[in-house]
């Protein structure tokens, strides 16, 4: 049977007509539910924007901010995130939507180093993060406990004065020198002794290593198969069980009596309060707020400590001595404030640092121009309207800490290393000023500030106070190499050599 040609036309329109408001709905839902999503460099299939970027992502993504807006989404492999470049931005995410923002993310094949999330550093929001950071920051690292290390820090201070002392006049590795007085200063206020040998120091190595290398599954789920090829799952485990036993080792050594009645540790205990691991241990056996804390739980806020503290600590101290010999006047003018309060004698103490008002600005600028992480890492919880735009949950969040640092809207001549800018702002680094936020800020803020501030200070105030340092081979100190390393925490790429002499106004 054949359909005459306006029967067709008349079935048709009747189908129009019933199927018009399911079209209309569908077309008002579909407007509706249609995201209004930040703007995007253009993307490749499968990698995403991952070829915009080249070795320093701060560098590269800053690039980008400048031509897309200071409030970015790009997809690294397919995963969403989000690139915020601007003070104004940066507080959308840390104050005014702060509880939509205080995740990490997916961590990936990562998990397995932080004993299954059960770490502060790396992650997500929630009850056993919330628990620990108030543990961390009431007992570990309040102020009180902090200023009882003084002795630990005075003593390992002492010892690496003396190495430079030993080899004035020639070449000295200054990284070298101040990554193993942190990693001293850490082991002895968590362990209450030294573990300085190699095999610590590698094991370190190692594990930082692992957490910058970029895990390709995480990103392009389809590919995880690299990650397999590349040895990372295998290697991960292997470093997670290698820490796993020293630091089931360490522990055991720590709940031994007999060690604990050994003069050596018990005078270090009555004298300076009690070390890390005796805390977690305690609070273990007390439990807090009904919150249980087991084995695994006492080891991932171990390799926190020396995590968040070792690098950021060691990095922020090169950076800064690289910066006063390439600035001289700013050398002269700090070693000039140090001597007119410490004059006489034979090192600067604790009680010198407060009134060194010149190197607390050394230090912001420095942390300006060269903030350690310079991309805080966070992640959004729940769907949020930012800005006008449509942030999906479980999108990832960096916030470029270090473009925020270059903005020149904020800062007259960004790029220049002076630290009298400081002078008249009302800038400091707890995270309430959000052009400046090296330790990042809100409930996730660093709870290490003071920590790192007392140790950098003393260090600094006493190299320089005793030596004049400059580049080997009578180089001019203004063309020391500063290039970056690429990884999350960002180093000098080359050693700090530099060659020390003894002053003759200290
Ligand atoms: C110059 C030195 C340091 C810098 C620049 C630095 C920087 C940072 C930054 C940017 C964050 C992320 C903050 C955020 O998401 O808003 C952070 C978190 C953290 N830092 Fe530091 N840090 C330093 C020293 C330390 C020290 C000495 C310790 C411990 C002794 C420490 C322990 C931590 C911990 C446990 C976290 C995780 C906090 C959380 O997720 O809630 N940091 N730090």
């Amino acid at each position: 049977m054949y359909l005459s040609l306006s029967s067709l036309l008349s079935v048709l329109s009747l189908l129009v007509l019933i199927l018009l408001p399911a079209i209309y709905l569908k077309y008002i839902s579909s407007t509706k539910t249609q995201k209004k999503l930040p703007p995007s460099p253009w993307k490749l299939p499968i990698i995403g924007n991952f070829h915009q970027l080249g070795a320093n992502f701060h560098r590269s993504l800053g690039d980008l901010a400048k031509k897309h807006g200071p409030l970015m989404l790009l997809h690294l492999g397919s995963a969403p995130v989000l690139i915020v470049s601007s003070r104004d931005v940066a507080r959308e995410i840390m104050k005014t939507h702060e509880f939509a923002f205080l995740d990490r993310g997916e961590l990936g094949i990562l998990k397995k180093l932080t004993y299954n999330g059960k770490d502060i550093v790396l992650s997500d929001y929630g009850e056993n993060w919330r628990q620990l950071k108030s543990l961390v920051v009431v007992h570990l690292l309040s102020n009180k406990r902090v200023e009882s290390f003084q002795q630990v820090r005075e003593e390992e201070i002492a010892l690496m004065m003396d190495k430079i002392g030993e080899t004035c006049g020639s070449v000295i590795d200054f990284t070298e020198l101040f990554l193993s007085l942190v990693n001293s200063v850490l082991c002895r206020v968590t362990f209450g002794r030294k573990y300085s040998d190699k095999n610590f120091i590698g094991m370190v190595e190692e594990f930082k290593k692992l957490v910058v290398i970029l895990s390709v599954g995480q990103y392009i789920p389809c590919l995880s198969w690299v990650d397999w090829l590349r040895g990372l799952n295998v290697k991960t485990e292997k470093v997670a069980k290698k820490f796993d036993e020293f630091l089931e080792g360490v522990i055991e050594e720590r709940l031994d009596s007999n060690l604990r009645e050994s003069n050596d540790v018990k005078s270090m205990t009555v004298e300076h309060g009690k070390y890390f691991i005796d805390i977690l241990l305690e609070k273990q056996k007390e439990g807090v707020n009904n919150f249980h804390i087991d084995r695994d739980t006492i080891k991932a806020v171990i390799l926190d400590m020396f995590a968040g503290a070792v690098d950021t600590t060691f990095t922020t101290l090169e950076w800064a001595l690289s910066e006063l010999v390439r600035n001289p006047r700013v050398m002269k003018k700090l070693q000039k404030e140090i001597s007119l309060i410490a004059k006489g004698k034979p090192k600067v103490t604790v009680d010198d640092i407060g009134k060194l008002e010149y190197l607390r600005l050394v230090f912001k600028e420095t942390l300006r121009l060269h903030a350690p992480a310079p991309l805080v890492i966070r992640a959004s919880s729940q769907d949020v309207k930012l800005l006008g735009y449509d942030i999906k949950a479980k999108t990832r969040v960096f916030i470029n800490v270090w473009a925020i640092g270059q903005d020149p809207a904020i800062w007259e001549e960004p790029e220049e290393f002076r630290p009298e800018r400081f002078l008249d702002t009302p800038f400091d680094y707890k995270g309430n000023h959000y052009e400046f936020i090296p330790f990042g800020g809100g409930r996730r803020g660093c709870p290490g500030i003071h920590f790192a501030n007392t140790l950098m200070e003393l260090v600094l105030a006493n190299v320089v106070y005793k030596f004049d340092v400059a580049v080997p081979n009578g180089e001019r100190g203004e063309n020391l190499d500063m290039s970056e390393n690429s990884a999350l925490t960002v180093h000098r790429k080359n050693h700090l050599l530099l060659v020390a002499t003894p002053r003759s106004e200290s």
